[in-house]
């Protein structure tokens, strides 16, 4: 296992079961009242530049239950916002805690970090990737099937940092993943490059849904992109999950969204109602996939 979960792809296959099943029986202790607490006495610093509801409650309340401290620090009120260099941030950083989760732009300053502190670093979402978001989705969709390999699985929409990260994440379980994406929206070239043809990619949202066990969207606009929003809908109109696209999916297909959701783009309301107990429990797994994280990572 690396000492940092800066993205994806740096994991092997082993160490993602590996936080699948560490996340599988936190979550067991956790509903049945059996105590955690390895990381006592260890404070993990939350550094947000963007906004954030699950991130930020999940990992708080799952440093709380392992039995260490959370610090939750807006960019904005560090010294970062004001223009300190990282490596300054990261070597002070060292000094204080034990491990860091950082919500930023550049996944540049999420290496930075990790190499300038030296501590154990957890990407909680970059303009390229949200590892952590991945880990839960697996999570949900082997609690649901009991297996990943050989599940069809779909991503419709903008290829974004969502989107790569599940990509990464689909291959590494050896499920079969095809994004269906307007030209121009695909998924980061780093990302096309890793997965080579293992991921399929296709402008028709029919053709991904087809017989896929798990339909995945995301917003159109990520945070940062609020200003291009009108030109994004425009081109990812037809990106949408629906009950017309839900028809071609297998009977008993899961649909997983990220959150938040626009009701009404890339997913509609009736479809996001029909599977919102898979989506809110994808939301639930954040907590226990981040806490198997810290657990492994700074345990
Ligand atoms: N899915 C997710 O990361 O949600 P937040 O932006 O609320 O943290
Ligand atoms: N793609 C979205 C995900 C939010 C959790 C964003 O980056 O804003």
């Amino acid at each position: 296992m690396t000492r940092s979960l800066l993205k994806l792809s740096d994991l092997t296959k082993a160490d993602i079961h590996a936080i699948l099943n560490k996340a599988d029986q936190l979550k067991f202790e956790q509903k049945n009242g059996i105590e955690h607490r390895v990381l006592a006495g260890k404070t993990l610093a939350m550094i947000f530049s963007k906004s954030s509801t699950r991130t930020r409650v999940s990992f708080e309340v799952g440093m709380f239950q392992l039995g260490g401290h959370a610090l939750f620090l807006s960019a904005n009120d560090l010294q970062i916002g004001r223009g300190e260099p990282v490596e300054d941030t990261a070597r002070v950083m060292f000094r204080y805690v034990d491990g860091i989760m950082i919500r930023t732009f550049a996944q540049q300053e999420v290496e930075d970090l990790a190499v300038h502190s030296g501590l154990p670093v957890i990407n909680g979402l970059t303009d390229y990737a949200h590892p952590c978001q991945t880990l839960a989705d697996l999570m949900t969709i082997r609690e649901h099937f009991a297996y990943l390999e050989g599940l069809n699985a779909c991503y419709i929409g903008d290829g974004n940092n969502v989107c790569n990260s599940f990509v990464v994440g689909s291959i590494l379980c050896d499920m079969n993943i095809t994004v269906a994406c307007p030209k121009g929206h695909e998924p980061h070239p780093d990302v096309l490059k890793w997965a080579g043809d293992k991921v399929k990619i296709t402008h028709d949202p029919r053709e991904a849904a087809e017989n896929a066990d798990v339909l995945y969207t995301d917003v159109w606009s990520s945070m940062g992109q609020e200003s291009d929003a009108r030109t994004r809908m425009e081109a990812l109109s037809k990106y949408q999950i629906n009950a017309d696209l839900m028809k071609l999916a297998s009977p008993d297909a899961i649909v997983q969204h990220c959150l938040p959701a626009h009701r009404g783009e890339e997913i509609t309301a009736d479809v996001f109602d029909a599977h919102s107990e898979a989506i809110f429990t994808e939301a639930e797994n954040r907590l226990h996939a981040q806490k198997a994280v810290m657990a492994i990572l700074m345990g």
